[in-house]
């Protein structure tokens, strides 16, 4: 099919929930991609912060294609090999001590929400389900985690929302002690708030938030949909604050590129979800497990380092560009957010970008970079190249 003909069969069959770009994208190879026509692009978004091993990375296509060929599912009724084997590294090297494999990252918050209130009824009993979130966060799109998103533009159209969130401003632990209250039970947060534009907490208020959390007894939860596996040089965020987060969740690249996420929980919360009480059909599937066992072979501690010199990189070599709509960047490792001057339309160039064949995506009032981590120096000065032509 042409990219129109695949347009238009979108169009007239698929809900029109989605602000798209008018590209379609038919293949990729590493950190390009090409649309059905051959036009090339350079990959800046890594649909949107998943295809961490890029595209058609051998050893992923292969460990997928003989999974599926030996077990594609068969349901958490039974055991299998391949999640097993995924959470124990996980744990391993994280300091976490279980996991609770589901399929995308709202539904991993769910399970996370689920959790910390659950953890506190069986401890205090009712009325100490709330949960203080931050202003300025993305959470997901299910009736709680748009109420556990703390920007007033999400808590529209579907009520009744789910009651028992309130929220404190980033950074600011006297706005956190002013929510606190006895109906508390956690603190949710992103170590790097990503929708929000790419802001890093920091790290003296993470370790505060985390003593405060002990001294409470409310259960500290990271949300690290967007943060985790690799995308901001260690394989998740909070291995840079110092600090293990009581429950920790993760979506995104955990299996580059096949729908998987989960929640790994510590010791102390090992024992709060038995049996009955949390499930998805599809969660720990298999040939997703599969994949990401790939992804954790590939993200070495040298590989992450990786990440981190890339990311640097980039940054550098953006604000050395000297382009008249572009101020600072921001970030962490290959998760990079940049300020869009004042007069200029972060849309409008998202869209000369990639008309000019580099694929980028915006965040808060900025543009937000998150190249596969596999980018070749390359593939990153292509990149930079493009926005010299087309934005300079
Ligand atoms: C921090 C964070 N949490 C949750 C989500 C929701 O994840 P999903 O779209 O997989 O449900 C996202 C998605 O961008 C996110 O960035």
């Amino acid at each position: 099919m042409t990219s129109q003909q695949i347009k238009d069969l979108t169009g007239q069959y698929i809900m029109n929930t989605y602000g798209r770009f008018p590209v379609a994208i038919d293949h990729g190879q590493g950190a390009t991609l090409w649309d059905p026509e051959g036009k090339e692009y350079i990959d800046f978004t890594s649909g949107i912060g998943v295809t961490d091993l890029g595209y058609g990375y051998q050893p992923w296509v292969d460990a997928i294609t003989t999974q599926a060929g030996k077990l594609g599912h068969v349901s958490n009724l039974f055991y299998t090999e391949p999640p097993a084997k995924l959470a124990e590294i996980l744990c391993k090297r994280t300091g976490e001590s279980c996991v609770f494999f589901a399929n995308g990252g709202g539904e991993a918050n769910e399970g996370m929400i689920k959790l910390a209130r659950k953890y506190s009824f069986d401890k205090y009993g009712k009325g100490r389900a709330t949960i203080i979130t931050l202003n300025n966060s993305f959470h997901g799109r299910t009736i709680t985690t748009l109420m556990a998103t703390g920007q007033e533009v999400f808590h529209n159209y579907f009520f009744p929302f789910t009651e028992g969130f309130r929220y404190a401003a980033a950074n600011d632990l006297t706005s956190l002690e002013a929510a606190a209250g006895d109906d508390v039970c956690a603190v949710m947060m992103e170590l790097v708030q990503g929708e929000g534009g790419v802001l890093p907490l920091d790290v003296e208020y993470v370790q505060a938030v985390k003593k405060l959390c002990e001294e409470k007894d409310w259960l500290l939860l990271a949300d690290e949909v967007q943060t985790g596996v690799g995308r901001t040089g260690t394989l998740f965020a909070f291995q840079q604050y110092g600090i293990l987060p009581d429950v920790v969740s993760f979506a995104k690249g955990i299996a580059g590129g096949l729908p998987m996420s989960g929640i790994m929980a510590n010791e102390k919360c090992r024992n709060v979800l038995g049996p009955g009480t949390h499930a998805t059909t599809f969660g720990a599937n298999p040939v997703c497990a599969a994949a990401g066992l790939v992804v954790q072979e590939t993200l070495s501690d040298a590989f992450l380092e990786e990440v981190k010199a890339k990311g640097a990189y980039l940054r550098k070599g953006i604000e050395e560009l000297n382009l008249p709509c572009f101020g600072k960047t921001r970030g962490m490792g290959l998760m990079i957010g940049i300020e869009v001057k004042e007069g200029y339309n972060k849309s409008e160039i998202a869209n000369k970008l990639i008309e000019n064949g580099l694929l980028v995506l915006t965040a808060g009032p900025g543009m937000r970079l998150l190249p596969p981590l596999v980018i070749t120096k390359e593939e990153m000065d292509q990149g930079l190249a493009i926005m010299e032509k087309a934005l300079g």
